[in-house]
């Protein structure tokens, strides 16, 4: 088989850059380790910054976002019994759009099956060749027997566990890490938000977050122990230690029920660079992971795919290369710029086992400076709402 781009991976990255490609005749193929089940059975982000619901819309695929999806105003910091109230409309004039990312991800799938875009799903060792060469290649296998597509470009959007980003060489790739000593413990349940919007809460006992997906859907976290298994968290365990951590003017109006998901994801930040090699582009979680903290995960896969796109299109319209030389340069810039953002925000609203006394004031005055400075919630707003592509 042939077609110009192999995309690997069928997570939100790969299958917005299909639709993209697709709306300028340019032919892909989307290969997927896992079912189209699991894939939306995962129940992850839900805050999109203004540039990815730009580029949905681009890709022709927003109609059941602009319809369902709710535009938020602002966000909230709550320390103890405080709130601040960080308002992007008035600090900036822009806005954020909570829409699930199961459901962006649903909506995709349908329009790559409208266009008759071709997905592989259960493929099973996927292997990129000659990456370095004018001819790269992929194999894999699905039902029992070896396939192989040849292409011009390979889009390794296979996420953090993927094999895209393993194919290039050790000694070309250097990766930079941090590891923080919690995770998250996320819960969804089919009760009325607490909050209006989004409201991020440090107390002495750690961090809570509170956010929804609809009027009768949340989604709530709380900063547990990395040794902590999901097992270990009964529902009313979950929902004692959440309400604690709130202020307790939002607690008194929490409503409780049971859980529809629950799961556990550690935090870290991540960055492999450069993220071209040859033939072979990496997008989104397969060249970078930010900790929750800020909800940019998604949203920075949203960006790598802008450039990309824009770079890829230029190649095949005019056979100018300039987007694609650029591609890892331009993508990495804003990528750190949301690293900071990112690490910046974990580290103002959590507790960390080692903190000391000094910490914690540091921590104390940094929230009160940005309740008494109109600076500072701009500089906070301007990242949550994204930084421009
Ligand atoms: P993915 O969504 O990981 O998609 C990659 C796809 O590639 C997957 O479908 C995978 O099955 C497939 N794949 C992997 N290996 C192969 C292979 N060898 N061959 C073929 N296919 C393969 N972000 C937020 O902003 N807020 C959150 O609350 C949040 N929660 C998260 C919770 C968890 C548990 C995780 C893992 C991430 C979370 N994120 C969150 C991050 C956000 O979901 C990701 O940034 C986003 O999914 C990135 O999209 P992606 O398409 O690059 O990668
Ligand atoms: C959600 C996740 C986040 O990491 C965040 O910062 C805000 C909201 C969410 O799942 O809705």
């Amino acid at each position: 088989m042939r077609t110009q781009i192999v995309i690997v991976g069928g997570g939100p990255s790969g299958l917005l850059l299909g639709q993209l490609l697709h709306r300028k005749g340019i032919d892909t193929v989307v290969l997927e380790r896992q079912s189209r089940a699991h894939v939306l059975g995962r129940i992850r982000a839900g805050v999109l910054e203004a540039g990815f619901v730009n580029l949905m819309r681009e890709a022709g695929v927003a109609e059941r976002m602009d319809r369902e999806g709710f535009v938020h105003h602002g966000t909230i910091l709550a320390h103890g019994e405080e709130q601040i109230r960080i308002s992007f409309e008035d600090l900036i004039g822009r806005h954020v759009v909570v829409y699930g990312q199961t459901e962006l991800t649903h909506d995709l799938y349908d329009a790559r099956d409208a266009v008759g875009g071709k997905t592989v799903f259960n493929a099973e060792g996927v292997t990129i060749h000659d990456a370095d060469s004018d001819a790269p290649y992929v194999t894999y296998s699905s039902d029992g027997t070896e396939h192989r597509i040849d292409c011009d470009y390979v889009a390794g959007c296979d996420g953090f566990h993927g094999i895209s980003r393993q194919t290039i060489p050790a000694g070309i790739r250097k990766e930079y890490e941090q590891v923080y000593p919690f995770g998250w413990l996320g819960l969804l349940s089919e009760t009325p938000p607490v909050s209006d919007e989004v409201l991020y809460s440090l107390s002495d006992r750690g961090f809570a977050l509170c956010s929804m997906r609809n009027a009768t859907l949340s989604r709530y976290y709380i900063q547990c122990a990395l040794s902590d298994k999901v097992t270990d968290w009964s529902d009313d365990a979950f929902w004692a230690e959440f309400r604690r951590r709130l202020p307790r003017a939002v607690g008194d109006r929490l409503v409780t029920g049971p859980s529809i998901e629950k799961s556990i994801a550690p935090l870290r930040s991540f960055v492999c660079e450069p993220m071209r090699w040859g033939r072979l582009f990496l997008c989104g979680d397969a060249a970078h992971i930010v900790p929750p903290t800020g909800a940019k995960g998604l949203n920075t896969a949203a960006s790598d795919i802008h450039y990309l796109y824009h770079a890829l299109v230029q190649v095949f319209e005019t056979g100018e290369i300039e987007g694609i030389d650029r591609y890892s340069e331009q993508a990495l810039a804003r990528i750190w710029k949301t690293q900071r953002f990112s690490w910046w925000m974990t580290k103002l609203l959590h507790r960390f086992p080692e903190q000391t006394e000094f910490d914690l004031r540091i921590q104390r005055a940094e929230l009160a400076f940005l309740r008494d400075s109109r600076d500072a919630q701009t500089v906070l707003a301007q990242n949550y709402v994204g930084l421009p592509y």
